[in-house]
């Protein structure tokens, strides 16, 4: 069965460029190509929800020059497929801390998002300014004064994936095994793929492959 939910941890963008004797940035710019692609193979595929780790809180670390690029990039990227995502029923969606990035890319969001918000189609969802504990902490504070009466419920409610569905498989690219901070809460009973694919070398082909081996694995949730 194809999964509702695709998370990936696009990993390898700076080997890749690497290998080739080109610049980091050069590999997050084939990475992005890469990100085009496979949105397309999950739309294709029916997948109704994919989330990309973009851009995390640990990202911050890196030099001015490549968080620069890589914010560059995801201007070019949404100011690129806002047609596509218009035509292709793709609604945008975000997970992290958004007030934290830069306001042009912000500005940008909050637009594509006011006008793909009625698409029912794949919504993706870019995890920018992005980490787990990060929005754990974020959720306990908006609830710390409440006394629900379902905790569970509220606070889950007041995580950033409100509404949207735990992910059945999280696939990460390049070959490390490890989830690095990205969706540890939602990701309790999601399947796991490691492939040592570098993410720009990532598409079509290596979805089908990520989901062929998910139709194989029996999902118990803790029952039999
Ligand atoms: C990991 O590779 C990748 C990132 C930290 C950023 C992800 C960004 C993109 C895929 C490009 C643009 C995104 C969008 C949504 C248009 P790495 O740099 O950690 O690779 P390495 O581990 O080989 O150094």
């Amino acid at each position: 069965m194809t999964p509702s939910h695709i998370a990936i941890i696009m990993d390898g963008n700076g080997r890749w460029a690497e290998k080739r004797s080109l610049p980091r940035v050069k590999g997050h710019a084939a990475g992005a190509e890469a990100v085009r692609r496979t949105v397309e193979a999950c739309r294709e595929m029916g997948v109704k929800w994919l989330t990309l780790y973009a851009f995390s809180t640990e990202n911050w670390k890196r030099s001015k020059t490549e968080i620069n690029f890589l914010f560059s990039l995801l201007g070019k990227f949404l100011e690129g497929e806002k047609a596509n995502m218009l035509k292709n029923g793709i609604r945008l969606n975000t997970i992290g801390d958004i007030s934290g990035m830069p306001d042009n890319i912000v500005k940008k969001i909050r637009a594509i998002q006011k006008a793909t918000a009625p698409l029912s189609g794949l919504t993706l969802t870019l995890a920018l300014n992005y980490g787990s504990r990060d929005e754990i902490i974020r959720a306990v504070k908006k609830i710390s004064s409440s006394k629900p009466a379902d905790t569970q419920k509220a606070f889950e409610d007041a995580l950033d994936t409100k509404g949207m569905p735990d992910p059945d498989i999280i696939i990460r690219s390049s070959g490390e095994m490890r989830l690095s901070n990205f969706l540890l809460y939602q990701a309790a009973y999601s399947e796991l793929y490691f492939t040592d694919t570098l993410w720009p070398d990532f598409g079509k082909k290596e979805i089908e492959k990520a989901l062929a081996s998910y139709a194989s694995r029996d999902r118990r949730f803790g029952g039999y």
